[in-house]
């Protein structure tokens, strides 16, 4: 992942803008509990259309790779979080969730028994 290549280019590299976008413990660059997931929800902030994934490398275009979504054009990065200048106000939102078993994820809960 080249996450940090392009911090300049995100409206809110940090999520400071929109915290409830994503639980506390996802506060972090990949904005994941493992780095080796993204859990994310599929509907993009501008209107909720689903962003596709877009995971080729391009450099001549400057593409480090993440999301787009086709009904306006707004792009993510790999961990979900909107660039500058699209309709999308805000990073992808992430679910609240937590690992059961190093294979099992369970999404809209992060607490209790699974
Ligand atoms: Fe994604 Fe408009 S719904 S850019």
């Amino acid at each position: 992942m080249l996450l940090g290549q392009n911090l300049d280019e995100l409206a809110d590299p940090n999520s400071d803008e929109f915290p409830e976008q994503q639980p506390d413990y996802t506060a972090n660059a990949t904005r994941a509990v493992k780095p080796e997931f993204l859990v994310v929800e599929g509907s993009c902030t501008h209107l909720g259309c689903a962003p596709l994934e877009d995971f080729d490398l391009r450099p001549s275009e400057n593409w480090h790779g993440g999301f787009f979504c086709p009904c306006h054009g707004s792009r993510f990065d790999l961990a979900g979080r909107v660039y500058k200048g699209v309709p999308a106000p805000t990073n992808l939102r992430i679910p609240p969730y937590r690992f059961v078993r190093d294979d099992l994820i369970l999404i809209g809960q992060d607490t209790g028994a699974a």
